[in-house]
């Protein structure tokens, strides 16, 4: 499997190397599609309301939307954690729905996560963090050092590698999450709220990221109620209101 390279350069190895990684993910980049889901929560709570939305192969999507507006939920049913209560929702052809077991597990390996709070491991360092998911996998030792090198480049933490979260700034935490979900070279990439925690200099850094994976083909939808960063890129939007979906 080739991995994300990161650097300009002109050798032929890492050329070779980038262009393997960018068909790689675009052959395989995500399409996702919600039909009329509607998702009620246990206790009554209506998250989302026939919403349909389309997502094409390599597009780079932002939600929008207030608080409690259902964004977080849209992900979490595309990640197969919450189940619509009606509707479907297909990644690639898959209804979600239908998964279970090892199938579930599969399917997920092929979704990057990425979440508002980082959800690092204070106990490991910097390199740990972004590879005992891959070791969990059964990656081999040599496939996981081919893998982390060039994605700590691309999240510019190689020189933090042997650093422990609490030696990062909130920043550098959010970018080792990033790494931990794309050193996979997933070809969906879900962020919710990533920005949420972080100051302009270090959300416009780690859109950058994102917008890196994106230009490999990766299919990427980020949640965020940053309109400033929105408007900053040129990137399709949804917004959610009150559980409904529409495209801007
Ligand atoms: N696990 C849950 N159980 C019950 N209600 C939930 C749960 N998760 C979210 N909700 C409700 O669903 C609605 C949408 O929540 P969420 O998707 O988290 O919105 P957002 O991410 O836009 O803030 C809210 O009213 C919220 O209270
Ligand atoms: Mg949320």
């Amino acid at each position: 499997m080739p991995v994300l390279t990161t650097e300009v350069k002109t050798e032929k190895s890492v050329d070779k190397q980038n262009s393997e990684t960018q068909q790689h993910i675009s052959n395989t980049a995500a399409k996702v599609q919600l039909q009329s889901v509607t998702k009620t929560y246990a206790n009554g709570s209506h998250a989302l309301l026939d919403a349909n939305l389309e997502v094409k192969k390599g597009e780079f999507l932002f939600i929008t939307g207030p608080s409690g507006s259902g964004k977080s939920t849209l992900l979490k049913l595309l990640y197969g954690q919450e189940l619509p209560t009606q509707g479907e929702v297909i990644v690639d052809e898959c209804n979600v729905a239908t998964l279970r077991g090892d199938r579930l597990s599969l399917f997920r390996r092929r979704i990057g996560i990425v979440f508002q709070d980082y959800k690092l491991i204070n106990q490991r360092t910097v390199a740990e963090n972004v590879t005992f998911v891959l070791q969990a996998q059964g990656y081999t030792r040599k496939e996981i050092q081919r893998r982390l090198e060039p994605t700590l480049k691309l999240v510019g933490l190689l020189s933090k590698a042997d650093c422990f979260p609490d030696q990062l700034s909130g920043g550098e935490q959010q970018r080792v999450s990033i790494a931990r979900a794309i050193v996979s070279t997933p070809p969906l990439l879900l962020a919710d709220e990533p920005t949420g925690n972080l100051d302009p200099d270090n959300s416009w850094q780690v859109i950058q990221i994102l917008q890196k994976l994106n230009s490999f083909g990766a299919t990427v939808i980020v949640t965020t109620h940053d309109e400033q960063l929105v408007r900053r890129c040129n990137h399709p939007v949804v917004q959610v209101r009150n559980g409904k979906l529409s495209r801007k």
